[in-house]
């Protein structure tokens, strides 16, 4: 029987969508597990374990799963010695504490002693010992930015992403634990075969991520600001230069990361560049 890649995404959550939809743009279908926790993909080797969040650690950790997408937040808390194989680029967030708005917050030192509810314990006792504080870690598994309005905590340590949940509840971020993306990580035990797969698996992620972060740059442009334009392009190689229809005009194609593009736009126009078209890339071969 052939070998599949056992690959673990979560259950439900924030990463969950984002996951599935990495994994289509590699070309690899997977029906969402609403009912079945464990589902085949089409057109790869490839099984799809959907777990709870917080358990994904464990079963890669124990080989069960060969691979997963998850946390970094996630892997740091449960403190398992996983391969990191990749940034993803999405799910960016941070694990931060935070007080109540108007609180007489000063710096640190304003943590010693208090009482912080987290669903990070590990996390936050790194962080509060790093900095030679002492604090009432009071673990709650969620509602966690509730705490300090009934009476429960002084502070909380928490996910923040767009930072909505903090403003709602009237508290504000002070200190900044991690930062976190979406990880492919693996099972250091992993057989050769399932190595192998993985191999592929990356290859094909590499080639989604690059091209989510490059454009295709078009322009047109005159000879004599052709020697500068070239200068102002950060491309893969070379852009390419074809002359067009109109003597002493050229079309000039290359690849530009997106924020380098918005960092340019203003020279490449005052060199004399015109009718600048950027295009999506959809796969990108390093
Ligand atoms: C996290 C965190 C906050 C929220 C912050 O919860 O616990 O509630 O996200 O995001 P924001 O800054 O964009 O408002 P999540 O949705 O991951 O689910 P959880 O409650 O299971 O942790």
């Amino acid at each position: 029987m052939q070998t599949k890649l056992k690959i673990a995404v979560q259950k439900s959550g924030r990463l969950l969508e984002d996951s599935l939809q990495i994994l289509k743009e590699c070309g690899i279908k997977v029906e969402e597990g609403k009912d079945s926790l464990k589902v085949q993909a089409s057109n790869f080797p490839m099984e799809v374990f959907y777990l709870r969040n917080s358990d994904i650690p464990h079963y890669v950790y124990d080989g069960i799963a060969d691979a997963a997408i998850l946390g970094e937040n996630t892997v740091m808390e449960t403190q398992r010695d996983l391969d990191m194989i990749l940034p993803l680029g999405f799910s960016r967030c941070r694990l931060s504490v935070a007080v109540p708005k108007g609180a007489p917050y000063t710096g640190l030192q304003w943590l010693q002693g208090k009482k912080i509810a987290t669903s990070y314990p590990n996390s936050l006792q790194d962080f509060l010992s790093k900095n030679n504080l002492q604090a009432d870690i009071h673990e709650i598994s969620g509602s966690v930015e509730i705490a300090p309005n009934i009476g429960l905590a002084d502070a909380i340590c928490d996910l923040v992403s767009s930072g909505n949940t903090l403003f709602m509840n009237n508290l504000e971020e002070k200190e900044v634990v991690l930062k976190s993306e979406a990880w492919l990580v693996a099972s250091k035990n992993r057989s050769r075969e399932a190595d192998e797969l993985l191999d592929q698996l990356v290859f094909r992620l590499k080639s989604v991520l690059a091209a989510r972060n490059n454009k295709y740059l078009l322009m047109n442009a005159p000879t004599e600001a052709l020697e500068d334009l070239i200068r102002i392009l950060p491309g893969m190689k070379s852009p390419t230069v074809m002359p067009l229809a109109e003597p002493g005009w050229n079309s000039v194609h290359t690849v530009i990361s997106e924020d380098r593009f918005w960092e340019i736009i203003g020279q490449l126009k005052d060199h004399g560049a015109q009718g600048i078209l950027i295009i999506p890339i959809e796969k990108m071969i390093l």
